[in-house]
């Protein structure tokens, strides 16, 4: 198909020409065809909105999946009875405060709404855009235009016509060239089928102008974190990996300064930076985008597809992107490159606190797990970790079964005795189990660490024969007199006293973990519940100590 490229940016003196041009366009549209139309947000790909055909040409041509609406775009909220029902007085109040502009509100849908537009939804997404081509094209079609963003489905929204070309040139019948858009980032999402109304998607208009007009709205989780597998956001399109570019992202928030020094510690000679103007300056060997002045987000939405769209034709092999903080657009910018870099995020300035925790058995480490809880903190259990990359990596499953062929069984599943037995015959064997393990466990364990805020536990018996404790701010030993131990081992366990002995004097003493760690948390007490009062005031001052550490680096 031979796509129809019309510029309409210089309007001066040709107003007839332009109106023409206008008139093609909603031709098209009216005929069933495919429009690249300007917006103030982004680029979208239009066609007739209850067409069903047409908006299955629109799905096709982006490659997009089924189940993601699509946006209805119109004149004005005189068209809403049109397409909507249920339109609460809120709906109209925050169109004529907000409309033409970048505000999609989702209403529950007309029957005359096709399902392929709203994906078998019973809700519709509405907005109208604020862009003259645009506006006199849906005044001329005279019907609700859908368009998703013009982009195919994965890469970066388009800010420019050129964008719309380079992406679904040859495959549209017509893009219209109404300049770069003004916003940059797509419209902001707000179901308001719902009490109170909920952002599924931060967009041009700040959160911030929405809740000034109309109260408090919730956010939907999708906006701020990936999803767990299977969780469903609120915009099915949240769920995506969208405006990926293809080196991976990292995102470093934090405040300016030490998110610049933070990328400055990770970048390499072959990392893209996209950064605020004045820290441009520190990557003279590196490929810069600059982002725009750390003091201004409408420069910073307009610049942030351009700039993760700008190293897809150069070989850098890893982006580092500098990121606003939440406030205004910062949300809608942030969310962009986040979702960029699926959610792979490091907080420069974080507050985050990790204790490592290791000791014998019997000596009272869950308890002291249990104290760390309760002051808030989050524990990673290595044991689970392991278990966990095991059942989800065939590469981490081979190196064991290289080393130790049989003990997985036909399906699959490892044969924890068999490998139990194997090992423990022999020293050897045991480190190297314990390498291989440690080769896995390490990385994961310092990805999930490194996206971390506040307090961290990690709870593992080989603390410092993996490397774990070089993640840790302070180690801790937990320790606790022999006979005790042996007492709790065989209440807890239901196991003779010789056995407890034989199984406490299998394992690395006292001594031991005293002599690696920082510090050390004797258990005397009879009582589980009086030692973690004791570990909770013994960690209340721990972190204390380190908090001080960190504020005066
Ligand atoms: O600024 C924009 O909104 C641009 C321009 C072209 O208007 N359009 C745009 O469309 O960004 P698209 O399709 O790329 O993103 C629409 C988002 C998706 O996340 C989709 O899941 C969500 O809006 N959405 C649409 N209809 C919905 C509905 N009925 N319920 C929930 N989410 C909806
Ligand atoms: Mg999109």
């Amino acid at each position: 198909m031979q796509t129809i490229y019309y510029d309409l940016r210089d309007t001066k003196g040709q107003q007839k020409e332009i109106e023409d041009k206008i008139s093609a366009a909603a031709k098209i549209l009216r005929e069933g065809g495919l429009v690249g139309i300007p917006t103030e947000t982004v680029y979208g790909l239009g066609a007739d909105g209850c067409n069903p055909d047409a908006v299955r040409r629109i799905f096709e041509v982006k490659g997009r999946p089924q189940d993601n609406p699509l946006i209805l775009h119109v004149t004005g909220p005189q068209w809403l009875p049109r397409y909507c029902v249920d339109i609460s007085p809120v709906a109209y109040t925050l169109a004529r405060k907000f409309w033409p502009g970048p505000l999609t509100m989702v209403l529950k849908r007309q029957p005359t709404v096709p399902d392929v537009t709203t994906a078998g939804l019973d809700t519709v997404g509405i907005r109208c855009p604020n862009h003259p081509v645009t506006l006199a094209i849906l005044r001329e079609a005279g019907m609700a235009i859908a368009a998703p963003s013009a982009n195919t489905s994965g890469r970066p929204s388009c800010t420019t016509a050129q964008d719309v070309l380079e992406d679904v040139g040859g495959r549209v019948d017509m893009i219209v060239d109404g300049g770069p858009c003004t916003v940059g980032v797509e419209s902001t999402v707000l179901d308001l089928t719902c009490e109170p109304p909920r952002l599924l998607r931060p967009g041009g208009l700040p959160v911030e102008d929405i809740e000034r007009l109309i109260g408090h709205i919730d956010v939907d989780r999708a906006v701020t974190s990936s999803l767990a597998a299977g969780e469903r956001p609120g915009a099915p399109g949240m769920k995506y990996r969208h405006y990926a570019p293809r080196a991976p992202v990292t995102v470093i928030t934090g405040a300016p300064m030490n998110s610049a020094r933070e990328i400055e510690r990770r970048a390499g000679p072959s990392s893209g930076i996209i950064c605020f103007d004045e820290f441009a300056h520190l990557f003279p060997e590196q490929l810069v985008r600059p982002l725009g002045p750390s003091s201004d987000k409408l420069i910073q939405a307009q610049r942030v597809f351009e700039a993760l769209r700008g190293f897809d034709s150069t070989d850098v092999t890893e982006i580092l992107a500098q990121c606003p903080d939440n406030r205004g657009l910062g949300l809608a910018i942030g969310n962009r490159l986040k979702k960029a870099a699926g959610f792979h995020i490091i907080n420069a300035d974080s507050q985050r606190i990790i204790l490592g925790l290791t000791g014998g058995t019997g000596a009272g480490k869950t308890s002291a797990l249990n104290a760390l809880r309760d002051l808030g903190g989050q524990v990673i259990d290595c044991d689970a970790v392991y278990n966990e990359i095991l059942e989800g990596s065939e590469e981490f499953k081979n190196a064991i079964n290289v080393r130790f062929p049989g003990v997985f069984s036909q399906d699959g599943q490892l044969n924890r005795k068999k490998l139990g037995q194997e090992v423990f015959a022999k020293r050897e064997r045991l480190d190297q189990l314990n390498s291989i393990v440690f080769h896995f466990l390490v990385p994961e364990l310092e990805r999930r660490v490194e996206a971390a805020e506040g307090l961290y536990a990690i709870d593992a018996i080989n603390l410092f024969e993996s490397g774990l404790d070089r993640l840790c701010d302070r180690t801790v030993a937990v320790t606790a007199p022999t006979e005790l131990r042996v007492k709790r081992v065989m209440a807890r366990d239901h196991i003779s006293e010789q056995y407890a002995r034989l199984r406490i004097s299998a394992q690395k003493q006292d001594e031991y973990y005293r002599g690696k760690c920082d510090c050390e948390l004797n258990n005397a007490s009879e009582s589980p519940e009086e030692f973690r009062k004791d570990a909770r005031l013994f960690f209340e001052r721990l972190i204390e100590a380190v908090q001080e550490e960190k504020r005066h680096g």
